[in-house]
């Protein structure tokens, strides 16, 4: 393809990449699924999943992208033929998926950025009641404090953020956006951590976040940590073909997969090492035992209380500085999304880029209005019937996890029946001549002919049931 746009290097790559794997994902729900789901044994199942399942899919997923150069359909029509570009249609449609919630949510972050650092967020008295309000204030576009509190205009302008940068291009846009953005984001994070583990109590949370008790395994514990572990890398949906495509021969794919997924794990655990302390500290500042360590609301309802005890300046840097840190990972995730679709209509349909971004961004948005409006505005899109009465964002967000894992399977199954082996294992030796006679070979062969595909296929059956007919009728 000529004149196709590229990274500059293995750093833009690698930084890309794993801007797009660290987001949301590591810490917003990462946290609360590691408090719902017993904390360290928690993180034990989803360290296995990342390396065991994950890396060897990864490594494969971008061989594709690169050895085809092409978006995540032409990817799968070159090298698989006609048949297979539905599988790249299906994680194209997934990704529009992802990014409809995703970016309601990034709005959430972002407007509680803007009140709190410059409105009255850190005043309330009752958290749980201002975010009830807050996420279903959707016309309301000016507060007394002059912070719209509308997260229609936060997330509007979120997707606009996205659009701008990926209207600019691989290097002057992504790239760049990325090479700011992520080096930013890990220096907040140590910074906050390094806060968090010095005030009281802060050892209890770190024990429960990092001593396993092995009693609390449970099937759902596996299911969560590999949706999980899918949704933090990005794969399943040819985000990563996508990325593949732009990059060089000479680079070493299985050592950038690598360091892609440990920087995405690096920041989930890290996130947990600042959330889990923070929690903590608030439980023996208000002296009491419980608080919600589990569920979506864990950084919208329990954190901004913890800013709020540090008093009105320090809470204001620290609650300041988190939620810029997680619009930042949220950013780097939205624009790598926002590029699969575009990738794919620029390659096959020869549309222009500047065009075709303003155009998606503005019909992803408005599909992510009934998620928008999910959660209390919309009484039937609060509790959906045929979900077993659970929110349209939680059923497009379940959706979204099964396509996953689900394409995930697909992509084992492409690479050995389809594409073969052997071709991927002569695209992963360009750029890295050792790979042929390496155990790293064997072991991705083995894993995705064998453990990766016959894994996933099981759980993604499991968790489909378990979704709508629920555990108990399951097990
Ligand atoms: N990996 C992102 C996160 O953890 O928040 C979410 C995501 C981004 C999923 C890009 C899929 C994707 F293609």
């Amino acid at each position: 393809m000529a004149n196709r746009d590229g990274f500059s290097g293995k750093l833009g790559f690698i930084l890309a990449a794993a801007g797009s794997a660290v987001g949301l994902g590591n810490i917003w729900r990462f946290p609360y699924l590691a408090g719902q789901n017993g904390g360290a044994i928690f993180l034990l199942v989803y360290l296995i999943c990342i390396f065991l399942l994950c890396y060897p899919i990864m490594v494969g997923e971008i061989a594709i992208g690169r050895s085809a150069g092409r978006d995540a359909y032409g990817s799968y029509t070159k090298l698989g033929g006609k048949r297979w570009g539905l599988l790249g249609l299906f994680g194209i449609l997934a990704g529009v998926f992802i990014l409809s919630f995703y970016n309601v949510v990034a709005g959430w972050a972002f407007g509680y950025f803007l009140n709190i650092s410059f409105g009255d967020l850190l005043n309330e008295s009752d958290y749980a009641s201002y975010f009830g309000g807050f996420v279903n204030d959707i016309v309301n576009l000016k507060s007394a404090e002059g912070i719209t509190k509308s997260n229609l205009i936060f997330s509007l302008l979120f997707m606009v953020i996205t659009a701008f940068i990926v209207g600019q291009g691989i290097q002057k846009g992504i790239e760049l956006a990325n090479k700011i953005m992520m080096p930013a984001l890990y220096l907040i994070l140590l910074g906050l951590i390094g806060y968090a583990l010095t005030l009281p109590n802060a050892m209890a949370g770190v024990r429960f976040y990092l001593v396993p008790d092995f009693s609390e395994l449970r099937i759902q514990t596996v299911f969560d940590g590999l949706k999980q572990a899918f949704f933090s890398l990005s794969l399943g949906m040819g985000c990563l073909i996508t990325y593949g495509s732009y990059l060089n021969k000479d680079q070493n794919i299985p050592s950038s997969a690598a360091i892609i997924s440990i920087a995405d794990t690096s920041v989930a655990f890290f996130s947990g090492l600042m959330i889990f302390p923070l929690v903590h500290f608030l439980q023996y500042k208000l002296q009491i035992t419980g608080v919600a360590t589990a569920g979506p609301p864990l950084i919208f309802i329990v954190l901004p209380q913890i800013f709020q005890e540090m008093g009105p300046v320090l809470g204001r840097i620290m609650g300041g500085a988190f939620f810029l840190l997680i619009c930042f990972a949220a950013l780097t995730s939205t624009i790598s999304l926002l590029e699969v679709h575009v990738a794919y209509l620029v390659d096959q349909h020869k549309m222009s880029r500047k065009r075709v971004v303003w155009i998606l961004a503005l019909l992803i948005f408005v599909l992510g209005l009934p998620s928008m409006m999910s959660q209390g505005m919309v009484p039937s899109l609060n509790k959906l019937l045929f979900y077993r009465g659970q929110d349209f964002l939680t059923f497009i967000s379940d959706m979204c996890d099964i396509s996953l894992t689900l394409g995930g399977c697909l992509v084992c199954i492409f690479v050995v029946r389809t594409w073969k082996i052997k071709n991927m294992n002569v695209e992963l030796n360009y750029g890295n001549s050792n790979y042929q006679n390496s155990f790293l070979r064997t072991y991705i062969n083995f894993a995705i002919t064998y453990i990766c595909p016959v894994l996933l296929g099981i759980l993604s059956v499991l968790i489909i049931l378990e979704k709508f007919i629920g555990l108990e009728v399951l097990f």
